[in-house]
């Protein structure tokens, strides 16, 4: 795996703000509440400029409006926005492109078609629910939530559960170190586009009932979908449906572990955990994107210069007191719960109804299993760095096994 390099440290974050900063990746949340109230729309010239958005008003603005902040790059790195970078579609098109290969992957992911995949997830979760057994030392992301979303991801690509691993070192490599290191991105990229080509030629020749053999026979204007294009659509799919998930999973597991009454409550409660884990979503959310700016422009009164990034600050939007009531609290049974955790606009997360079961089936089984568990050592939780955020290594106890 590869190694986060060094960074300049953050002196002050309204005007020098970096995601990859140390003291950022410890503790997000109050970067993020500091700058919504003193400096809404603040202003960084790192990663060739960028301006970060922290008020609902302004993120959701900005998400609504793709005319002015294009997705073309969406992982702010160190490529000038100039550059093509690798578009995946549909997360990298803009309209009108962007209506027909999101169309095309719709009825894979729809509520009806998500349905097909929970009795895979129980019996993943149920597997390493009797992997863990008896043992009373366990790390919550690594023993369990990891392990959910890549082995889902490898059974709807159709490929064996020993390609597992090899995912975990590809999305490390590509998102937590390669948006500061692009030979590590560029390398990750290739031997991921190489797999994805293997994968392609099989199903040519072996069709199967697989999200492959799915894009395969597709349509967009009556044309079968160019092979480049295939690609990147399967490369955005492994990237899109694994850490992201797995993170909303840890962090939903995190939090119980370490929230006695919350947990006591949910597992004698089990009827509450979709609504708990919506509140999950909105204070743990896992994912945050950026836009380029297309034209000269302001938000907020701020003025904003073509060609610049635009952070969509989610989670400061998810805790913006003017949307939500009591927003730094964690209220599991909160009933209007608006979010930006799968964005808002027209990109809205195509795979928001399979990752919403994965952790509702993911919290249901684990806390049949074992209703009782704490944190062992909160300080050696570790969070991921970058866009994608979440726990990857939670240490913890099992109290009470059922
Ligand atoms: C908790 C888990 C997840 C979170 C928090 C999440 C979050 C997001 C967010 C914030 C976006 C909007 C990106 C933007 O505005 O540029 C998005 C888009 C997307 N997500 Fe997810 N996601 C999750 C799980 C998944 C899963 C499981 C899949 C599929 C396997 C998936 C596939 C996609 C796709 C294809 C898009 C692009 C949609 C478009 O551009 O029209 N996501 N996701």
């Amino acid at each position: 795996m590869a190694e986060l390099k060094d960074r300049t440290p953050v002196e002050d974050w309204s005007t020098d703000f970096d995601h990859f900063d140390a003291a950022f990746i410890a503790d997000p949340d109050s970067v993020w509440s500091a700058l919504r109230t003193n400096a809404p729309v603040a202003h960084s010239n790192r990663y060739g400029g960028m301006n970060v958005l922290t008020r609902w008003e302004d993120v959701a603005a900005a998400a609504q409006d793709p005319s002015q902040f294009s997705s073309r790059r969406i992982v702010i790195n160190e490529l000038p926005t100039s550059h093509p970078g690798l578009p995946l579609p549909p997360i990298n098109s803009d309209p009108p492109d962007h209506t027909a290969k999101r169309r095309v992957m719709l009825p894979f992911f729809n509520p009806v078609a998500t349905k097909r995949w929970e009795e895979p997830v129980r019996e993943i979760c149920r597997r390493a629910l009797d992997t863990i057994g008896d043992r009373t030392d366990i790390d919550l992301a690594v023993d369990y939530a990891q392990v959910i979303p890549a082995e889902l991801t490898a059974i709807m690509l159709g490929v064996p559960l020993a390609d597992v691993p090899q995912f975990r070192v590809w999305l490390h490599d590509l998102l937590e170190v390669g948006p500061t290191d692009i030979d590590v991105a560029r390398d990750t990229s290739n031997v991921m586009l190489d797999y994805m080509r293997g994968l392609l030629e099989q199903r040519r020749a072996e069709p199967g009932d697989d999200l492959v053999t799915f894009l395969l026979d597709q349509r967009i204007d009556d044309q079968p979908i160019p092979d480049r294009e295939l690609l990147n659509m399967l490369f955005l799919l492994l990237i899109a449906g694994i850490d992201t998930t797995w993170s909303g999973i840890g962090f939903s597991l995190m939090h119980l572990a370490g929230h006695a009454e919350d947990r006591h409550r949910l597992a004698a409660e089990p009827a509450l955990i979709p609504t708990a884990v919506e509140e999950f979503l909105r204070f743990y959310p896992p994912v945050w994107v950026a836009r380029v700016a297309q034209a000269d422009t302001e938000i907020g009164g701020r003025p904003i210069t073509a060609g610049e990034w635009v952070l969509l600050g989610f989670p400061a939007a998810n805790r913006d007191p003017e949307v939500v009531d009591r927003p730094d609290e964690v209220i599991i049974d909160r009933q209007a719960n608006r979010h930006a955790a799968f964005g808002l606009g027209i990109h809205r997360c195509l795979g928001s109804n399979l990752a919403r079961m994965e952790m509702i089936v993911a919290v249901e089984e684990f806390l049949a299993r074992y209703p009782d568990f704490e944190l062992s050592d909160p300080d050696a939780i570790l969070l991921a760095p970058g866009q994608v955020r979440g726990p990857r290594r939670i240490p913890a106890r099992i109290l009470n096994q059922a």
